[in-house]
């Protein structure tokens, strides 16, 4: 008796593993078949609309890679017994009553026991759908893959769904550039922030300007450990991305639908840009500086790439020489990324050296500015203007507000929330990156033994993030873009590394930028996540396990 119940037991749990979803984010609207569907090298994959071959090709070439299954892909097979990628039919009522707020990306999946249809609101859509699909497959190399079969129609909440990577104060290859586009798309997050330009390295080719990167590319140490660091590694480091490797990534996201944001900061933490041109900096003649407790390497004067990790006084003299470097830069820029923002950074620029110089201060009574706050927004806004005039927007972090905004500037609020509910009540686009949610480069675990920059950031808190401020207004509310994710690396010194930060914190985030806030559900993606997990051993990837650790699970209070 005792026996039998058991067993059913295992039946029941059997049976409702078979139940569960393991689609990650979370579809607006999901209902779960009974039976299955089995795909294999007979399966064709049938496009029906032109702009699909790349949805169809990325299943093709996932299924190959991964299953070791080789489909057909097809525009006559028959829809019957196949994988058919399609458009939705346009529904003209919904159409018309949400034409200004409709975010693009809806899809419907469903899986019976004829095949499988998925039918895109356009091609991102149709893309969506295949990714749904792709987590459904089991986790094993195999002749006939076995499938659930279901019904899924899905939309994205948020229009901006972005993640952030640093690669200047780590340098990551072209290859792991792609990955990382990779899982930004397999989250169904379409934005990925290429934070360029540093202190400590610039890694965009440029041609006008080649020390930029044979100077500015390269450090001569780095320290090491947590800041200030036990010594310097003593080792010359480096690296950059040719303009031809930047049109490959570029191409290579925007297959997946992910649009590639590039950051050149200014006027701060460009130590690296006046190494390789002095006379951008308000002293060209004074040498670089760096903490007297901090370890260096090789000469200590003239103007060196930044060794050490922090905020520098040496930033972008507000000249007409800087203002054309700029210009110039940005040119070769906006040839390279058909976005339609540029992020301009604007964070953390210590004013010292604008104090201290007679011309910065010339500047600030010749222009009837406030003072140097207002000698930022002056920056900010000259930049704006020029970029504005090449069709591009700007974002900056929200120091970007001090001083007085430009005009038509989006901020990325990472300071807490102030910055976006300030900036949306001046009627300006916001993305909401709080550090306190936000910042993947925090440690997940209280046991972590790795180092990290600080900070505390469970899973679970990504997951309770909420992109629109209660202290906003429903009108206020809609300037409210979406939310990103940033990944700093001044301690993420490989790829493993950055795997282990963003995983598994990326599927949340993919929950707070996707799902409809009614569908949000801790528990449940608790048991969604546990398929993840095996998703990311499947893939090979790199991922923090402090979710199994008792010690993470006390909520933090929240902020
Ligand atoms: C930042 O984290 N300094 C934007």
């Amino acid at each position: 008796m005792k026996k039998r119940f058991f067993a059913i037991c295992l039946l029941a749990s059997i049976f409702s593993m078979a139940q569960e979803s393991p689609i990650i984010p979370q579809p607006a609207s999901l209902t779960m078949g009974k039976g299955r569907f089995e795909v294999n090298n007979k399966t064709q994959i049938l496009i029906m609309g032109a702009g699909l071959e790349k949805s169809a090709k990325y299943l093709q070439d996932y299924l190959k890679q991964m299953h070791g299954l080789q489909l057909n892909i097809s525009t006559k097979a028959n829809i019957k017994g196949n994988i058919v990628i399609s458009y939705a039919k346009p529904d003209a009522k919904k159409q018309k009553a949400n034409a200004s707020t409709i975010i693009p990306g809806a899809y419907a999946l469903d899986v019976n026991q004829n095949g499988v249809i998925i039918e895109g609101e356009n091609e991102a859509g149709a893309f969506y759908g295949v990714q749904s699909l792709i987590q459904l497959f089991p986790y094993t190399k195999a002749n006939t893959l076995s499938i659930p079969q279901l019904s899924v129609k899905d939309e994205p909440r948020f229009a901006y769904r972005g993640m952030h990577l640093d690669v200047a104060r780590h340098f990551f290859p072209v290859e792991f550039i792609k990955k990382y586009i990779d899982f930004i798309a397999m989250y169904k997050l379409n934005t990925f922030h290429w934070h360029l330009t540093e202190d400590q390295g610039w890694r965009i080719e440029i041609k006008k300007y080649p020390r930029l990167t044979e100077v500015g590319g390269f450090r001569n140490g780095t320290i090491i450990g947590r800041y200030p660091g036990t010594g310097n590694t003593n080792t010359r480091y480096g690296g950059f991305y040719t303009q031809a490797q930047i049109k490959e990534i570029v191409k290579y996201a925007a297959d997946r639908y992910v649009e590639v944001i590039p950051e050149i900061e200014l006027p701060g933490h460009s130590s690296a840009a006046i190494a390789a041109y002095p006379e951008l900096s308000c002293f060209p003649d004074s040498s670089t500086k760096h903490p007297s407790n901090t370890a260096w390497n090789g000469p200590t004067s003239g103007k060196q790439v930044q060794q050490v990790w922090g905020v520098f006084e040496d930033v972008f003299a507000p000249t007409e020489t800087t203002f054309k470097f700029l210009e110039n830069v940005f040119d070769e820029v906006i040839q390279l990324f058909p976005s339609k923002y540029i992020h301009i950074g604007g964070d953390e620029c210590p004013k010292e050296a604008w104090k201290k110089s007679a011309y910065c201060q010339q500047l600030i009574k010749d222009k009837g500015l406030k003072d140097e706050h207002g000698l930022q927004s002056y920056f900010i806004q000259r930049i704006e203007k020029y970029l504005n005039s090449k069709g591009k927007q700007i974002i900056g972090w929200d120091e970007i507000l001090e001083g007085g905004l430009a005009p038509n500037a989006t901020v990325m609020s990472w300071r807490g929330e102030q910055g976006g509910i300030e900036a949306a009540k001046q009627k300006h686009n916001v993305i909401m990156t709080p550090g306190g949610w936000m910042y993947f480069d925090h440690k997940q675990s209280k046991n972590e033994d790795s180092v990290t920059i600080g900070g505390y950031t469970t899973i679970q808190k990504v997951y309770s993030y909420e992109p629109i401020p209660k202290a906003l207004s429903t009108e206020d509310a809609k300037y409210v873009l979406g939310a990103q994710a940033n990944v700093w690396t001044e301690y993420m010194t490989n790829t493993a590394k950055v795997e282990y930060q963003i995983f598994p914190r990326m599927s949340a985030l993919s929950e707070v930028l996707w799902t409809p806030k009614s569908q949000k559900n801790w528990p449940n993606f608790e048991k969604r996540l546990l398929q993840a997990f095996k998703r990311y051993d499947w893939m090979g990837l790199n991922y923090s396990k402090a979710f199994f650790d008792p010690a993470n699970n006390t909520p933090e209070p929240s902020k």
